[in-house]
């Protein structure tokens, strides 16, 4: 089990002035891949640019104020270290699949294990209820902790992707999960 949370953890809404410190965190991954090529996020073949990740940004808290995403981050001493995501998987908020949600979480290196991520997960599941009634991700079948994290939130696995992600010269597998918050009465 992680650690105890930092005392001086907040989990909010993402704010427009958080570009820098998410683009830092995620910059590093690539650092990462280097000494570490299991790194279980999906990435790309090189770093992207600030410019490509300002326009991420700017797309995302667009979505964010319109409704179409949720974001929370995590703030350390004021530093933002982490983010957890949920896109809606419709493209408009009239699609039948507008009810579904897709995760991503990412904590910084140095604050990883300190149950951050379990924090913002609570916090950004709990901002997905009456809002989604379906959420999934993908987890690298490597990626244990990652596996048991989710796990303990509820998600359950219903797919196996072989060759999901191809790194380098190596075909990595992903497992894909899902958790159901609608209400009983209405599954099935
Ligand atoms: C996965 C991740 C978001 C979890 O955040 P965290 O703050 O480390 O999470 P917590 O401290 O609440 O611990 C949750 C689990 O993460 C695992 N974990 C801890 N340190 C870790 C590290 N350095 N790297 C990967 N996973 C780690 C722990 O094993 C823990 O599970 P356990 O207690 O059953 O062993 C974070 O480790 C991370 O960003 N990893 C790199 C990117 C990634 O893998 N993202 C997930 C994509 S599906």
């Amino acid at each position: 089990m992680p650690d105890q949370p930092p005392p001086n953890l907040r989990i909010r809404e993402v704010a427009w002035g958080d570009f820098e410190g998410l683009v830092d965190t995620y910059w590093l991954l690539y650092e990462e891949r280097e000494t570490n090529p299991e790194i279980g996020i999906t990435l790309f073949g090189s770093r992207p640019s600030h410019a490509d990740e300002a326009q991420w940004f700017a797309r995302t808290f667009e979505r964010v104020l319109s409704g179409a995403s949720i974001m929370r981050v995590a703030e350390v001493d004021r530093h933002v270290v982490g983010n957890c995501l949920v896109n809606r998987v419709g493209a408009t908020a009239d699609s039948e699949e507008a009810h579904v949600g897709d995760l991503g979480i990412l904590v910084h290196r140095d604050f990883r294990g300190r149950g951050i991520g379990s924090a913002l997960m609570r916090a950004t599941l709990a901002a997905c209820r009456g809002r989604f009634d379906v959420v999934r991700l993908s987890v690298f079948s490597a990626n244990a902790g990652a596996r048991r994290l989710y796990e303990r939130l509820g998600f359950v696995p219903y797919g196996h992707l072989p060759g999901a992600v191809r790194r380098g010269g190596r075909y990595l597998d992903v497992d894909l999960m899902r958790l159901d918050l609608r209400p009983p009465h209405a599954n099935g």
